[in-house]
């Protein structure tokens, strides 16, 4: 996630956060279920999932009485002197999901809206994260599975981001590790990211008060001394225009507090703990520039399944993280990821691995921090120690999302710096939020489970049969993880010595 850190805008009237518990309104988690599935068991419903609004966006107050601890872009400097005096003082309260922060679920389907007039003013934004309990975030464990869900981005234009990502958060927000935080998961805190965002108001059970500064453009946010850092996976950051998915790990395991030199600063972005780009695949900035839009392969008109699969190097979850796939499913067409098309780059790319990576880095000319911050193997700590779902949508207050939808930087024509259609000129969050306040994201029918298991070419609507084995033919041999069969496929049908050919559905085998 590119410039995360500035950027969550919240122009909320009189809004205040806090790490005690207020009490004003109940906090209701909207349910949300989601299925685990296995290849030989199919899915289970776990109907108790649910999720929770991030504590950034909450109000907060003095724990005894309505006074906000925090006003526009300043903390009451009488409840918050100082970073434990804040916490101590001020509660954070029930949100009312719907009404105030335009978040809504109808059966297995989540909706943010972007812009929410309430009577508070308005809301822009959110962030929500996924829990199978009322006070634990559900914990994905994601080496050796894969991951799926449906997304329809219709109505998410230029300069917007419904991202669904994860983050090496703590299972209950950090209330065990930080006695002064009293609101856990359950109240949405602990969130970090490889951004190392210093605009989290409340950071391992504190105030990020020392040295708030004011946003020059969000009259709402700011950001303070301290940033919160951990690995994160990005899946999905998109909108109807450009997508990318990926990985940015950092050298800390779990959730960092970070200052300084640490948090990835505008002047020394790549001296932190975390690595602040990540390495992405965007099929048009990978040269593919037709495969997704509004009537392209991927025809973003419509709503789409989006597979991602952590392969790891013995099909275990024992080994190291080694690819990290994607593949779509749209109309009942399974469509695998589009091929790289960039000079000094091999065709035959069409996922994240290590080669990837350092191709892509030396190609583009970029400096190669995802390799200096571990690589794939350091993505892999983060997946296999478990990693929390985040779902938001947002407006870039730092680079105008040009980074995913545009050309950036705008007047560059060196290769990598073409990322979609959109105009160097828009992703402004005014001009965004005053022309597309009833924009949104649905996010639905959410799945995880052993390779194969979530998807088949009418969607991940069903479980998937069971997949068989097929006898290797004989010819040319098609990589471990590679496809090798199913409908309109041409390819080669025998996989490479220690993996068989398995029919995952009609449009998709894969030698595993
Ligand atoms: C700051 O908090 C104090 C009580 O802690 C309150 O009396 C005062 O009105 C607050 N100021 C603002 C600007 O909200």
């Amino acid at each position: 996630m590119f410039p995360k850190s500035a950027l969550l805008a919240l122009a909320f009237g009189a809004t205040a956060y806090g790490q005690l518990v207020g009490t004003y309104q109940t906090e209701t988690h909207p349910r949300l279920p989601f299925q685990r599935c296995t290849t030989g068991g199919g899915c289970t419903t776990v109907s108790q999932g649910q999720v929770v609004l991030d504590s950034n966006w909450r109000w907060t107050h003095v724990s005894n009485g309505y006074t906000n601890c925090y006003t526009g872009n300043a903390w009451n400097a009488t409840a918050c002197p100082n970073a434990r005096t804040c916490a101590s003082n001020c509660a954070v309260d029930g949100a009312d999901y719907s009404a105030t922060y335009g978040i809504t679920v109808s059966g297995n389907a989540l909706t943010l809206k972007f812009v929410t007039t309430n009577t508070n003013g308005k809301n822009v934004g959110s962030r929500v994260y996924l829990m199978s309990s009322d006070t634990q975030y559900e914990m994905f464990k994601l080496l050796n599975q894969e991951f799926t869900f449906d997304v329809d981005v219709s109505n998410l234009p230029c300069g917007l981001n419904g991202a669904l990502y994860f983050s090496e958060m703590e299972a209950d927000g950090g209330m065990s590790r930080f006695s002064s935080n009293r609101a856990g998961a359950k109240y949405g805190t602990g969130y970090c990211d490889s951004q190392c965002p210093k605009d989290i108001k409340w950071i391992n059970g504190e105030a990020n008060v020392e040295g708030w500064q004011p946003s020059e453009t969000d009259p709402n946010g700011g950001s303070g001394s301290f940033g919160t850092c951990c690995n994160e996976m990005d899946i999905w950051e998109a909108n109807s225009i450009s997508t990318a998915y990926t990985p940015h790990p950092c050298t800390v395991t779990g959730q960092y507090r970070c200052s300084g030199a640490e948090c990835n600063t505008p002047t020394e972005r790549y001296n932190g703990v975390c690595d602040p780009d990540g390495c992405d695949f965007n099929s048009y900035r990978m040269g593919n520039t037709e495969f997704y839009g509004p009537g392209k392969v991927i025809d973003t008109a419509k709503k789409m399944t989006v597979v991602t699969q952590f392969i790891s190097t013995d099909g275990t979850t024992n080994g190291q993280l080694k690819e990290i796939r994607r593949i779509y499913v749209q109309d009942g067409r399974v469509v695998q990821n589009s091929k790289v098309n960039i000079p000094g780059m091999s065709s035959d790319y069409d996922s994240i691995t290590e080669d990837f990576c350092r191709d892509q880095k030396t190609a583009f000319g970029d400096t190669n921090s995802f390799a200096a911050k571990g690589g794939i193997n350091g993505m892999a700590s983060g997946i296999k120690n478990g990693m929390v779902l985040a779902l938001s949508i947002w407006d870039d207050h730092h680079a105008h999302m040009l980074w995913l939808d545009s050309t950036y930087p705008v007047d560059s024509t060196a290769p990598g710096a073409a990322r979609g259609t959109c105009p160097t000129t828009g992703g402004d969050p005014e001009d965004v939020e005053a022309n597309h306040p009833d924009a949104s994201v649905t996010y639905s029918n959410i799945k995880v489970g052993d390779i194969g298991s979530t998807f088949s070419s009418t969607g991940s609507g069903g479980g998937g049969s069971p997949p068989t084995t097929t006898t290797s033919a004989p010819g040319a041999a098609q990589t471990k993880w590679g496809q090798c069969g199913g409908q309109g496929y041409s390819g080669p049908t025998a996989c490479v010595s220690g993996s068989t050919c398995v029919v995952l559905n009609d449009w998709y085998s894969q030698c595993q």
